[in-house]
């Protein structure tokens, strides 16, 4: 099925201003098959239609539906392992160190998609870190997209959601099988927030200084002025020794040096350079780790 270059201009348009996701010309083939059930839904034989309709009458619910649509929510249990197995071997009780006093730790996934990526984190905080019982540990978790978080709020997964990644001891130990899903154990969804937040637009303003940030393959869809102005606004919002993670393919080298990015076994971290941090052990006592070039 076509699709008029005048109408993929449109809808690439609408979906940068509203969600950052830059759609280039070679994707009309995503934007063919991402829309054309909703034109479906609405009456229209293509997206040409749908589009031509929402030029003469805009429609905010409708636009809404189009932006959500066009966003890719892939996601896993422990997606890409390494991550994961170096927060729990290293970085947590790195962040467990440096909180020691507070008792407190603050931890954001900031492009959520279903809940995956923070409940992982749940439950390693649950399995492996008994010693976290009386603290405050917040654990907040953020997608653009309304249908996604209310996805991930209600902690149920499909078999092959629950294959991709979750070692079977501790899919046997947090969910319980429900008809043909799986359902989180209500101790672990109890322990995650669930909010709507467009990266691109206002923030939270009672969200805390994170500890650790995952804000985990998001930035890749946007443009460079727009990773920039996030990893910016990032800044204010981590945590002195805070620790932000990226996912594989992306880097804020070359965006924003006010980040260090850290190589540890098979996998790398930032942190705010060094000259911004106050450490918490005091002066000079963060440990250093190897920095990549
Ligand atoms: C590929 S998923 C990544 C999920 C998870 N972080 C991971 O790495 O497995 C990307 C998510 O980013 C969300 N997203 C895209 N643009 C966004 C924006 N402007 N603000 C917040 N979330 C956004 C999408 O809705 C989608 O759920």
């Amino acid at each position: 099925m076509s699709l008029s270059s005048r109408s993929l201009a449109f809808v690439a348009e609408l979906v940068q201003k509203r969600s950052g996701i830059v759609v280039s010309e070679d994707k009309d083939y995503l934007v063919v098959s991402r829309l054309t059930p909703i034109a479906r839904d609405h009456g229209h034989k293509d997206v040409d239609g749908l589009v031509e309709d929402l030029r003469r009458r805009r429609n905010h619910t409708l636009e809404t539906r189009i932006v959500e649509a066009m966003t890719t929510n892939e996601t896993t249990f422990y997606r890409d392992v390494h991550p994961f197995r170096t927060l729990q071997t290293k970085l947590i009780p790195e962040l467990i160190e440096a909180r020691k006093k507070e008792r407190t730790l603050s931890l954001w996934s900031a492009a959520a998609s279903t809940g995956q990526e923070i409940y992982t984190l749940a439950i390693m905080l649950r399995e492996h870190f008994s010693e976290l019982r009386g603290w405050k540990v917040t654990l907040h978790a953020s997608d653009l997209s309304a249908e996604v978080i209310t996805k991930a709020r209600t902690g149920r997964y499909a078999q092959h959601e629950v294959n991709r990644g979750l070692p079977a001891a501790m899919l046997l130990k947090y969910f319980t099988k429900d008809d043909q899903h799986w359902q989180l154990k209500q101790e672990i969804r109890s322990m995650v927030t669930f909010r709507e937040v467009n990266l691109i637009s206002r923030w939270p303003h009672d969200y805390p200084k994170f500890d650790l940030v995952l804000l985990r393959n998001v930035l890749i869809y946007f443009d460079e002025a727009t990773k920039i102005d996030i990893l910016k606004r990032l800044e204010r919002h981590m945590a002195p020794h805070g620790i932000l993670m990226l996912g594989a393919a992306e880097t804020t080298m070359g965006l924003d040096e006010t980040y260090e990015r850290v190589l540890a076994d098979t996998t790398s971290y930032y942190r705010l350079a060094a000259s911004r941090q106050e450490s918490p052990h005091g002066h000079g006592s963060r440990p250093r780790l190897q920095v990549a070039g």
